[in-house]
């Protein structure tokens, strides 16, 4: 009966057709909300407009500046980009080191650190005092004015990861209009018609449109399918109640509930002899990466025992057994949830053309896509049964934050002639 409360525990984490079908029934409902301007101070899917009107055709070319703030380090690119048939894309990239104290200072000092890093670089590459357009990615939320404001340089486009990751594949193929981020955030992008858009002027053409879909179920409308473990985790983060569904599908938050889960086993003497560890009570010692060996298939039992000792949990065999299965159940419910997103989208493009079958590219990137041995399949499996109507072409991108986001300054110069 040990195994009968395994068997309880993780049966929570899985979801019925019927569940799945709800969810993709309801982000469809939020993407509209956030689209209209009625619903939209409301919305909890903020759909944000990128002033990004189109996506490469392969007539872009000349130089173009890429600046890419992740984490702890900031990457300053040039890109060239040439058209026509041998058309093609050349980078050249320095890393420079965001100090501490500039990166917990104030936003001008940072800025006043960027500029500084860009007259290194352009220096570095001898092109010192060129006026280039440039393109600034962010992997973080920004509502923008337009595609250029806050900025005092010649041109500037503003990127969000997710738009980057679409165009990167975009530039390669002309039906790539979504873009997705599935690694430690969770997120879309999706070309939509600009008559759709009520909170832009305007009903010629297409924009791309951030959802920032993490923040789905912030209004309750997916509580009915989250854990005691889910909430635990929420009420432990920076942001209680906050991006309830990209808590249950990103990397930063999957190892933390598969943390809540082998606690609660513990608790319950079903693991780790019943002793909670010092680690096990430790924030974010499941990374991304370890769910991945944990998970795969080619890996014995032994090694995942190996791993988890390298965590600092001793295990028998039979935990790192029930480590495994927990892990699998985490990772298969966001890939799950992830697709009933996805699958949502794609049907809205498929409903948006007025067509009966759709053939779409999502262009993707992100270390739980790339990485974990299961995932990505799971994704893809639940996009075809929930949008049966939609063949969807996955495509992995690399570097969009630094080549996709110099595309977007490329398309942008292309669409309204501006730049050199
Ligand atoms: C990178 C992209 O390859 O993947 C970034 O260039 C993106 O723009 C990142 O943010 C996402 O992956 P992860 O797993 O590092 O969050």
């Amino acid at each position: 009966s040990q195994r009968k409360q395994i068997d309880e525990i993780l049966a929570s984490f899985k979801l019925s057709k019927e569940n799945l079908r709800e969810v993709k029934t309801k982000m469809r409902a939020e993407l509209e909300y956030g689209l209209k301007k009625e619903t939209q101070p409301n919305a909890t899917v903020k759909m944000l407009p990128t002033y990004v009107c189109g996506t490469p055709d392969g007539t872009e070319k000349g130089k173009f500046l890429s600046l890419d703030l992740g984490g702890t380090n900031f990457r300053v690119l040039l890109v060239k980009i040439r058209s026509g048939r041998r058309k093609s894309v050349r980078m050249y990239n320095k890393i420079f080191a965001i100090p501490l104290e500039i990166m917990q200072g104030t936003g001008e000092e940072l800025f006043d650190h960027i500029v500084q890093c860009i007259a290194d670089f352009l220096e570095y590459m001898g092109i010192k005092g060129a006026r280039l357009p440039l393109g600034f990615t962010f992997s973080f939320p920004c509502r923008q004015a337009s595609i250029d404001k806050e900025f005092d340089l010649d041109i500037v486009a503003v990127v969000n990861d997710t738009v980057g990751t679409m165009m990167t594949c975009g530039y390669e193929d002309p039906n790539c209009e979504i873009g997705l981020i599935a690694g430690t955030g969770s997120n879309v992008c999706y070309m939509e018609d600009m008559k759709n858009i009520e909170v832009v002027e305007g009903n010629e053409g297409k924009m791309c449109i951030n959802t920032e879909w993490g923040g789905f179920g912030d209004n309750g409308c997916i509580d009915n399918i989250r854990t005691k473990y889910d909430k635990e985790v929420d009420e432990g983060s920076l942001n209680p109640g906050k991006q309830r569904y990209e808590k249950m599908t990103s990397g930063m938050y999957l190892g933390e509930i598969v943390r809540q889960i082998l606690i609660d086993l513990t608790k319950h003497g079903l693991l780790f002899r019943g002793q909670i560890s010092e680690t096990l009570r430790t924030r974010g010692i499941f990374e991304t990466k370890f769910l991945s060996q944990i998970e795969s298939d080619r890996l014995a039992l032994l090694q995942v025992r190996r791993i988890l000792q390298q965590l600092g949990l001793d295990s028998t065999c039979d935990d790192s057994i029930i480590v495994k299965e927990v892990c699998g159940a985490v990772s298969r419910r966001a890939a799950q949830l992830c697709g009933a997103g996805l699958a949502a989208v794609v049907e809205k493009k498929r409903e948006n053309r007025g067509v009966e079958h759709l053939k779409i590219t999502v262009g993707v990137d992100g270390t739980l896509y790339k990485l974990h041995p299961h995932f990505s399949r799971i994704l893809r499996e639940m996009v075809k049964e929930l949008a049966p109507q939609c063949d969807v072409t996955f495509m992995l991108s690399e570097d969009g934050s630094g080549k996709g986001a110099a595309l977007i300054t490329a398309v942008a110069k292309r669409l309204h002639s501006i730049g050199e």
